[in-house]
């Protein structure tokens, strides 16, 4: 299973430590949580820690922006290395078809994400167009939230539908996710997580990681 850390829970103190940490493990690329205090009710980091991130990281970055307008922030994000972006199809709406046609001209892997509340039919008519989806497993705005146990039937329901029709579309879970649900998440058809609390606050984050990679 690939295995993305959020740095939202990350010790911004010491970020460079921890990017450090992420760069000799086990993790497929970085998730980073773009927030605007708009879109949800939280505001987390903006550009200059992104470059900070991208000057040190070796993994590769992947946005996850929370935000109203994501295309403003496309090209700035693409200028500083990230190289894989989703945005919510909440914010985007019938510009999402739009936007995941710029994306990959500019060659980023693009995902469309989805909260709890939003029927996970929605996203059919982007199956073989987006790299892959995001199901949110909370609702967006903060790290250490609960994970909400109904995702996992959404994450069913979407795989049935991808496979049926051949799509190689991923999905991507985000929230509450650790060792104790990543198991159930990969059997219904999730082929990448993302974890903030249950690596950050772990005693020891890089044996969340070994230990959620090899699921
Ligand atoms: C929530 C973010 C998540 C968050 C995950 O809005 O999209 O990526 O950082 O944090 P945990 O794993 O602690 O739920
Ligand atoms: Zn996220």
């Amino acid at each position: 299973m690939h295995i993305e850390p959020s740095i939202l829970s990350a010790d911004f103190a010491n970020l460079g430590r921890d990017i450090e940490m992420l760069n000799g493990s086990k993790a497929y690329a970085i998730h980073l949580d773009i927030m605007d205090g708009s879109f949800v009710p939280n505001i987390s980091f903006g550009f200059p820690v992104v470059k900070a991130v991208a000057d040190t990281a070796r993994l590769s970055m992947d946005a996850h922006l929370m935000v109203v307008h994501p295309e403003r922030w496309f090209d700035t994000l693409i200028g500083l290395g990230v190289k894989t972006i989703s945005f919510h199809l909440e914010a985007a709406g019938c510009r999402t078809m739009q936007h995941i046609r710029y994306l990959k001209k500019k060659g980023v892997k693009v995902g469309v994400a989805i909260d709890p509340d939003v029927p996970v039919k929605k996203l059919f008519k982007y199956i073989g167009k987006a790299d892959f989806f995001l199901i949110m497993s909370v609702f967006a705005g903060f790290g250490g939230q609960k994970f909400i146990y109904e995702s996992i039937d959404r994450v069913s329901e979407l795989k049935a539908e991808i496979d049926r029709r051949n799509a190689d579309t991923e999905i991507q879970v985000d929230g509450g996710v650790g060792t104790g649900n990543a198991s159930v998440l990969k059997e219904a058809g999730a082929g990448n997580i993302v974890a903030g609390s249950a690596v950050f606050k772990a005693e020891n984050p890089l044996a969340v990681i070994d230990e959620l990679s090899a699921i």
